[in-house]
Protein backbone atom coordinates (compact mmCIF):
# COMPACT_ATOMS: atom_id res chain seq x y z
CA UNK A 1 0.00 0.00 0.00
CA UNK A 2 1.47 3.61 -0.81
CA UNK A 3 1.53 5.68 2.22
CA UNK A 4 -1.01 8.77 2.41
CA UNK A 5 -0.39 12.38 2.32
CA UNK A 6 -1.33 12.60 5.94
CA UNK A 7 0.75 9.50 6.82
CA UNK A 8 4.09 11.12 5.29
CA UNK A 9 3.60 14.35 6.81
CA UNK A 10 3.19 12.49 10.25
CA UNK A 11 6.42 11.27 9.49
CA UNK A 12 8.08 14.13 8.33
CA UNK A 13 6.95 15.93 11.59
CA UNK A 14 8.55 13.14 13.81
CA UNK A 15 11.42 13.49 12.10
CA UNK A 16 11.68 17.41 12.45
CA UNK A 17 10.97 16.34 16.26
CA UNK A 18 13.63 14.29 16.56
CA UNK A 19 16.27 16.09 14.88
CA UNK A 20 15.00 19.30 17.57
CA UNK A 21 15.74 16.67 20.34
CA UNK A 22 19.07 15.28 19.60
CA UNK A 23 20.08 19.11 18.89
CA UNK A 24 18.77 20.38 22.46
CA UNK A 25 20.62 17.17 24.05
CA UNK A 26 23.73 17.61 22.39
CA UNK A 27 23.79 21.37 23.51
CA UNK A 28 22.58 20.22 26.54
CA UNK A 29 26.12 18.64 26.75
CA UNK A 30 27.85 21.87 25.48
CA UNK A 31 26.18 24.19 27.61
CA UNK A 32 24.27 24.74 30.78
CA UNK A 33 26.61 23.97 34.31
CA UNK A 34 29.37 22.00 34.18
CA UNK A 35 28.67 19.13 36.97
CA UNK A 36 31.98 18.22 38.79
CA UNK A 37 31.62 15.24 40.80
CA UNK A 38 34.44 15.44 43.98
CA UNK A 39 35.01 11.68 45.14
CA UNK A 40 37.79 11.73 47.90
CA UNK A 41 38.67 11.02 51.31
CA UNK A 42 37.32 13.87 53.78
CA UNK A 43 37.57 11.73 56.59
CA UNK A 44 40.55 8.86 57.95
CA UNK A 45 44.18 9.58 57.88
CA UNK A 46 44.00 10.62 53.97
CA UNK A 47 41.75 13.23 54.58
CA UNK A 48 44.02 16.01 54.36
CA UNK A 49 45.10 14.99 51.12
CA UNK A 50 41.10 14.72 49.60
CA UNK A 51 41.05 18.38 51.52
CA UNK A 52 44.26 19.71 49.63
CA UNK A 53 43.41 17.95 46.38
CA UNK A 54 39.63 19.99 45.97
CA UNK A 55 41.11 23.11 47.21
CA UNK A 56 43.79 23.10 44.26
CA UNK A 57 41.06 22.03 42.08
CA UNK A 58 39.24 25.20 43.14
CA UNK A 59 41.61 27.26 42.94
CA UNK A 60 42.17 27.06 39.03
CA UNK A 61 38.77 27.30 38.26
CA UNK A 62 38.44 30.40 40.25
CA UNK A 63 41.62 31.66 38.16
CA UNK A 64 39.50 31.02 34.98
CA UNK A 65 36.39 33.05 36.47
CA UNK A 66 34.32 30.09 37.53
CA UNK A 67 34.27 28.61 33.85
CA UNK A 68 35.60 26.06 32.36
CA UNK A 69 35.12 26.39 28.26
CA UNK A 70 32.35 28.77 28.90
CA UNK A 71 30.03 26.49 31.24
CA UNK A 72 29.87 27.73 34.66
CA UNK A 73 31.22 24.93 37.00
CA UNK A 74 29.00 23.23 39.44
CA UNK A 75 30.34 21.06 42.53
CA UNK A 76 29.16 17.95 44.02
CA UNK A 77 30.82 15.95 46.61
CA UNK A 78 31.03 12.50 47.79
CA UNK A 79 33.43 11.21 51.19
CA UNK A 80 34.49 7.85 49.98
CA UNK A 81 36.76 7.37 53.33
CA UNK A 82 39.50 5.66 51.29
CA UNK A 83 36.98 2.30 51.67
CA UNK A 84 37.06 -0.15 48.81
CA UNK A 85 34.10 -1.69 49.50
CA UNK A 86 32.08 1.49 48.96
CA UNK A 87 33.24 2.92 46.49
CA UNK A 88 31.19 1.29 43.45
CA UNK A 89 27.88 2.45 45.46
CA UNK A 90 29.63 5.89 46.18
CA UNK A 91 30.75 6.85 42.42
CA UNK A 92 26.92 5.87 41.54
CA UNK A 93 25.93 8.58 43.33
CA UNK A 94 27.83 11.25 41.09
CA UNK A 95 27.54 8.94 37.78
CA UNK A 96 23.75 8.04 38.23
CA UNK A 97 22.23 10.33 40.89
CA UNK A 98 23.78 13.75 40.31
CA UNK A 99 24.82 12.89 36.28
CA UNK A 100 27.49 14.66 36.90
CA UNK A 101 29.85 15.86 33.40
CA UNK A 102 33.19 14.36 34.99
CA UNK A 103 34.69 12.83 38.15
CA UNK A 104 37.46 13.78 39.65
CA UNK A 105 39.02 11.77 42.20
CA UNK A 106 40.52 9.98 44.29
CA UNK A 107 43.44 9.41 46.82
CA UNK A 108 43.51 5.36 47.13
CA UNK A 109 44.23 3.22 44.34
CA UNK A 110 42.07 0.61 45.79
CA UNK A 111 39.06 2.95 45.48
CA UNK A 112 40.34 4.64 42.41
CA UNK A 113 40.08 0.98 40.67
CA UNK A 114 36.54 1.07 41.20
CA UNK A 115 36.04 4.05 40.01
CA UNK A 116 37.91 3.65 37.05
CA UNK A 117 35.65 0.50 36.60
CA UNK A 118 32.59 2.66 36.46
CA UNK A 119 33.77 5.40 34.38
CA UNK A 120 34.65 2.98 31.96
CA UNK A 121 31.23 1.30 31.82
CA UNK A 122 29.54 4.60 31.78
CA UNK A 123 31.66 6.15 29.58
CA UNK A 124 31.56 9.07 32.38
CA UNK A 125 35.07 11.38 31.67
CA UNK A 126 37.30 10.59 34.98
CA UNK A 127 40.76 12.28 35.90
CA UNK A 128 42.50 10.95 38.79
CA UNK A 129 44.36 13.59 40.78
CA UNK A 130 46.21 11.24 43.10
CA UNK A 131 45.33 7.35 43.28
CA UNK A 132 49.03 6.00 41.69
CA UNK A 133 47.40 2.57 40.74
CA UNK A 134 49.21 1.17 37.78
CA UNK A 135 46.34 -0.83 36.25
CA UNK A 136 44.32 2.73 35.72
CA UNK A 137 46.68 3.69 33.12
CA UNK A 138 47.82 0.53 32.15
CA UNK A 139 45.30 -2.50 31.86
CA UNK A 140 42.02 -0.13 32.45
CA UNK A 141 43.37 2.57 30.48
CA UNK A 142 40.79 3.90 28.47
CA UNK A 143 40.29 7.20 26.37
CA UNK A 144 37.82 8.35 29.19
CA UNK A 145 40.15 7.76 32.20
CA UNK A 146 43.33 10.10 32.48
CA UNK A 147 45.81 11.08 36.06
CA UNK A 148 47.32 14.65 37.05
CA UNK A 149 49.45 13.16 39.36
CA UNK A 150 51.57 9.36 39.00
CA UNK A 151 51.77 6.00 38.65
CA UNK A 152 52.82 4.04 42.13
CA UNK A 153 55.06 2.54 39.82
CA UNK A 154 57.36 6.06 39.61
CA UNK A 155 58.14 7.37 42.37
CA UNK A 156 59.15 3.76 43.70
CA UNK A 157 61.27 3.55 40.52
CA UNK A 158 62.90 6.98 40.93
CA UNK A 159 64.01 6.08 44.29
CA UNK A 160 65.70 2.93 43.44
CA UNK A 161 67.61 4.33 40.78
CA UNK A 162 68.71 7.06 43.36
CA UNK A 163 70.15 3.84 45.98
CA UNK A 164 71.57 2.29 43.59
CA UNK A 165 73.64 4.89 42.53
CA UNK A 166 74.90 5.94 45.92
CA UNK A 167 75.85 2.33 46.25
CA UNK A 168 73.51 0.76 48.53
CA UNK A 169 73.34 -2.88 48.39
CA UNK A 170 71.23 -4.35 51.18
CA UNK A 171 67.45 -2.98 51.76
CA UNK A 172 64.40 -3.76 53.53
CA UNK A 173 61.23 -2.59 52.17
CA UNK A 174 58.11 -1.62 54.31
CA UNK A 175 54.41 -0.37 53.36
CA UNK A 176 51.12 -0.77 53.35
CA UNK A 177 49.51 -3.94 51.43
CA UNK A 178 47.55 -2.63 49.37
CA UNK A 179 48.00 -1.59 45.48
CA UNK A 180 49.87 1.20 46.36
CA UNK A 181 52.47 -0.11 48.80
CA UNK A 182 52.89 -3.00 46.89
CA UNK A 183 53.71 -1.19 43.21
CA UNK A 184 55.71 1.36 44.48
CA UNK A 185 57.93 -1.60 46.59
CA UNK A 186 58.15 -3.20 42.82
CA UNK A 187 58.93 -0.06 40.90
CA UNK A 188 61.17 0.65 43.35
CA UNK A 189 62.83 -3.43 43.23
CA UNK A 190 62.94 -3.02 39.29
CA UNK A 191 65.68 -0.05 39.52
CA UNK A 192 66.92 -1.34 42.69
CA UNK A 193 67.77 -4.31 41.39
CA UNK A 194 69.11 -3.29 37.97
CA UNK A 195 71.02 -1.21 39.40
CA UNK A 196 73.52 -3.98 41.52
CA UNK A 197 71.03 -4.00 44.96
CA UNK A 198 69.12 -6.31 46.63
CA UNK A 199 65.67 -6.44 48.68
CA UNK A 200 66.54 -8.24 51.56
CA UNK A 201 62.84 -8.30 53.12
CA UNK A 202 59.60 -7.20 52.16
CA UNK A 203 57.68 -6.25 55.14
CA UNK A 204 53.84 -4.95 55.11
CA UNK A 205 50.64 -4.82 57.44
CA UNK A 206 47.29 -4.64 56.39
CA UNK A 207 45.79 -0.70 55.35
CA UNK A 208 45.68 1.38 57.38
CA UNK A 209 46.91 -0.14 60.52
CA UNK A 210 49.81 2.34 62.22
CA UNK A 211 51.11 -0.19 64.52
CA UNK A 212 55.01 -0.98 63.46
CA UNK A 213 56.43 -2.00 66.33
CA UNK A 214 57.26 -5.49 65.46
CA UNK A 215 57.97 -5.14 62.21
CA UNK A 216 60.32 -1.98 63.63
CA UNK A 217 61.88 -4.83 65.47
CA UNK A 218 62.27 -7.05 62.70
CA UNK A 219 64.18 -4.38 60.64
CA UNK A 220 66.38 -3.92 63.81
CA UNK A 221 67.31 -7.17 63.31
CA UNK A 222 67.98 -7.73 59.84
CA UNK A 223 70.30 -5.24 59.85
CA UNK A 224 69.96 -3.53 56.22
CA UNK A 225 71.81 -0.92 54.58
CA UNK A 226 68.77 0.67 54.40
CA UNK A 227 64.76 0.97 54.52
CA UNK A 228 62.22 1.72 51.61
CA UNK A 229 59.33 2.82 52.95
CA UNK A 230 55.74 3.98 50.81
CA UNK A 231 53.11 5.35 53.87
CA UNK A 232 51.34 8.44 53.24
CA UNK A 233 48.89 10.87 55.19
CA UNK A 234 48.18 10.34 59.30
CA UNK A 235 50.00 6.63 58.91
CA UNK A 236 53.25 8.55 57.42
CA UNK A 237 53.28 10.92 60.39
CA UNK A 238 53.63 7.73 62.74
CA UNK A 239 55.75 5.53 60.81
CA UNK A 240 58.29 8.86 60.87
CA UNK A 241 58.01 9.00 64.53
CA UNK A 242 58.00 5.49 65.42
CA UNK A 243 61.33 4.89 63.45
CA UNK A 244 63.18 7.31 65.16
CA UNK A 245 61.81 6.55 68.73
CA UNK A 246 62.55 2.60 67.82
CA UNK A 247 66.04 4.49 67.57
CA UNK A 248 66.65 3.75 63.61
CA UNK A 249 67.10 6.92 62.38
CA UNK A 250 70.36 7.15 63.75
CA UNK A 251 71.56 3.57 62.16
CA UNK A 252 69.61 2.14 59.12
CA UNK A 253 68.95 5.40 57.09
CA UNK A 254 65.24 5.39 55.81
CA UNK A 255 64.25 6.49 52.00
CA UNK A 256 60.79 6.52 50.56
CA UNK A 257 58.89 8.33 48.43
CA UNK A 258 58.01 11.76 48.44
CA UNK A 259 54.28 10.97 50.05
CA UNK A 260 55.97 10.10 53.45
CA UNK A 261 57.16 13.77 54.25
CA UNK A 262 55.06 15.85 51.67
CA UNK A 263 52.37 17.94 53.62
CA UNK A 264 53.21 15.87 56.91
CA UNK A 265 56.96 18.00 58.07
CA UNK A 266 54.55 19.96 60.88
CA UNK A 267 53.41 16.55 62.41
CA UNK A 268 56.25 15.35 61.80
CA UNK A 269 58.66 17.57 63.18
CA UNK A 270 62.60 16.43 64.21
CA UNK A 271 62.14 12.53 63.03
CA UNK A 272 61.49 13.51 59.75
CA UNK A 273 64.81 15.58 59.92
CA UNK A 274 66.88 14.66 56.80
CA UNK A 275 65.11 12.29 54.95
CA UNK A 276 65.34 11.24 51.12
CA UNK A 277 62.11 11.26 49.15
CA UNK A 278 61.62 11.17 45.69
CA UNK A 279 59.01 13.03 44.22
CA UNK A 280 57.59 14.87 41.22
CA UNK A 281 57.26 18.09 43.49
CA UNK A 282 59.28 19.40 46.37
CA UNK A 283 58.73 22.91 48.32
CA UNK A 284 61.83 25.01 46.79
CA UNK A 285 61.18 25.15 43.17
CA UNK A 286 61.97 28.21 43.43
CA UNK A 287 60.28 28.55 40.09
CA UNK A 288 57.97 31.66 39.18
CA UNK A 289 55.03 29.62 38.20
CA UNK A 290 55.56 27.60 41.86
CA UNK A 291 56.23 30.64 43.87
CA UNK A 292 52.94 32.47 42.06
CA UNK A 293 50.80 29.54 42.57
CA UNK A 294 52.21 28.58 46.40
CA UNK A 295 51.53 32.44 47.31
CA UNK A 296 47.76 31.97 45.45
CA UNK A 297 46.99 29.01 47.56
CA UNK A 298 48.40 30.07 50.93
CA UNK A 299 46.25 33.53 50.44
CA UNK A 300 42.98 31.57 49.88
CA UNK A 301 43.41 28.59 52.16
CA UNK A 302 45.56 29.62 55.05
CA UNK A 303 47.66 26.48 54.66
CA UNK A 304 51.00 25.97 52.75
CA UNK A 305 50.77 23.46 49.87
CA UNK A 306 51.82 19.98 49.15
CA UNK A 307 51.80 17.96 46.05
CA UNK A 308 48.29 17.23 46.57
CA UNK A 309 47.10 20.45 45.76
CA UNK A 310 49.20 20.40 42.95
CA UNK A 311 47.55 17.59 41.42
CA UNK A 312 44.16 19.01 41.87
CA UNK A 313 44.71 22.09 40.62
CA UNK A 314 46.64 20.77 37.59
CA UNK A 315 43.17 18.44 37.42
CA UNK A 316 41.59 21.17 36.37
CA UNK A 317 44.31 22.63 34.23
CA UNK A 318 43.95 18.90 31.93
CA UNK A 319 40.17 19.35 32.68
CA UNK A 320 40.10 22.72 30.98
CA UNK A 321 42.24 21.86 28.03
CA UNK A 322 40.16 18.97 27.21
CA UNK A 323 36.88 20.89 26.96
CA UNK A 324 38.62 23.72 25.03
CA UNK A 325 39.01 20.89 22.27
CA UNK A 326 35.37 20.01 22.36
CA UNK A 327 33.75 23.22 23.61
CA UNK A 328 32.73 22.15 26.13
CA UNK A 329 31.13 18.40 25.70
CA UNK A 330 32.58 15.91 28.29
CA UNK A 331 31.32 12.77 26.12
CA UNK A 332 33.68 13.29 23.49
CA UNK A 333 36.62 11.56 25.27
CA UNK A 334 38.48 10.65 22.01
CA UNK A 335 38.84 14.63 21.01
CA UNK A 336 39.63 15.32 24.87
CA UNK A 337 42.23 12.82 24.73
CA UNK A 338 43.87 13.86 21.56
CA UNK A 339 44.10 17.62 22.74
CA UNK A 340 45.76 16.38 26.46
CA UNK A 341 48.42 13.86 24.13
CA UNK A 342 49.17 17.20 22.64
CA UNK A 343 49.39 20.00 25.35
CA UNK A 344 52.45 20.46 27.31
CA UNK A 345 50.68 21.03 31.08
CA UNK A 346 52.37 24.31 32.89
CA UNK A 347 52.26 23.07 36.23
CA UNK A 348 53.36 24.18 39.70
CA UNK A 349 55.74 20.91 39.58
CA UNK A 350 57.36 21.69 36.20
CA UNK A 351 55.78 21.13 32.92
CA UNK A 352 54.83 17.70 31.97
CA UNK A 353 53.29 15.92 29.00
CA UNK A 354 50.62 13.05 29.05
CA UNK A 355 51.76 9.53 27.79
CA UNK A 356 49.73 7.55 25.52
CA UNK A 357 47.46 5.52 27.99
CA UNK A 358 47.01 9.10 29.98
CA UNK A 359 49.93 9.37 32.75
CA UNK A 360 51.98 12.46 33.31
CA UNK A 361 55.51 12.03 31.83
CA UNK A 362 57.51 13.92 34.11
CA UNK A 363 60.34 14.73 36.68
CA UNK A 364 61.27 13.14 39.73
CA UNK A 365 63.02 15.47 42.48
CA UNK A 366 65.69 13.78 44.76
CA UNK A 367 64.22 15.90 47.84
CA UNK A 368 65.76 15.82 51.89
CA UNK A 369 63.56 17.50 54.32
CA UNK A 370 64.61 20.23 56.60
CA UNK A 371 62.68 20.24 60.04
CA UNK A 372 63.93 23.94 60.87
CA UNK A 373 62.65 25.20 57.48
CA UNK A 374 59.44 23.01 57.12
CA UNK A 375 60.55 22.25 53.58
CA UNK A 376 60.85 19.21 51.38
CA UNK A 377 64.05 20.78 49.73
CA UNK A 378 65.24 19.79 46.36
CA UNK A 379 68.54 18.42 46.16
CA UNK A 380 68.54 17.16 42.50
CA UNK A 381 66.52 15.51 39.94
CA UNK A 382 65.96 12.04 40.72
CA UNK A 383 64.95 10.69 37.31
CA UNK A 384 63.85 13.13 34.26
CA UNK A 385 60.56 12.53 31.97
CA UNK A 386 60.21 9.45 33.96
CA UNK A 387 57.75 7.97 31.88
CA UNK A 388 55.40 5.05 33.26
CA UNK A 389 55.49 1.84 30.97
CA UNK A 390 51.22 2.05 30.81
CA UNK A 391 52.18 -2.41 30.62
CA UNK A 392 48.72 -3.69 29.81
CA UNK A 393 47.26 -0.58 28.09
CA UNK A 394 45.35 -1.25 24.92
CA UNK A 395 43.37 1.55 24.01
C1 LIG B 1 47.38 5.51 46.69
O1 LIG B 1 46.61 4.77 47.36
O2 LIG B 1 47.56 5.33 45.49
C2 LIG B 1 48.11 6.64 47.36
C3 LIG B 1 47.63 7.17 48.54
C4 LIG B 1 48.29 8.23 49.12
C5 LIG B 1 49.43 8.76 48.53
C6 LIG B 1 49.91 8.22 47.37
C7 LIG B 1 49.26 7.14 46.78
Amino acid sequence: MLPTINSLARWAGATVALTALSASLASAQTTGKLKVGFMLPYTGTFASLGTAIENGFRQHVTELGGKIAGREVEYFKVDDESEPSKATDNVNKLIKRDQVDVLIGTVHSGVAMAMAKAAKESGTLLIVPNAGADAVTGAMCASNIFRSSFSNWQPGYAMGEVMAKKGIKKVVTITWKYAAGDESVKGFKESFEKGGGTVVKELSLPFPNVEFQGLLTEIAATKPDAVFTFFAGGGAVKFVKDYAAAGLKGTIPLYGSGFLTDGNLDAEGAAADGLFTALHYADSLNTKRDNAFRLNYAKTFRMQPDVYAVQGYDAAQMLAIGLNATKGDATKSADISAALRKATIDSPRGPFTISAAHNPVQDFYLRQSSAKEKENKVIGIASAKLADPGRGCKM
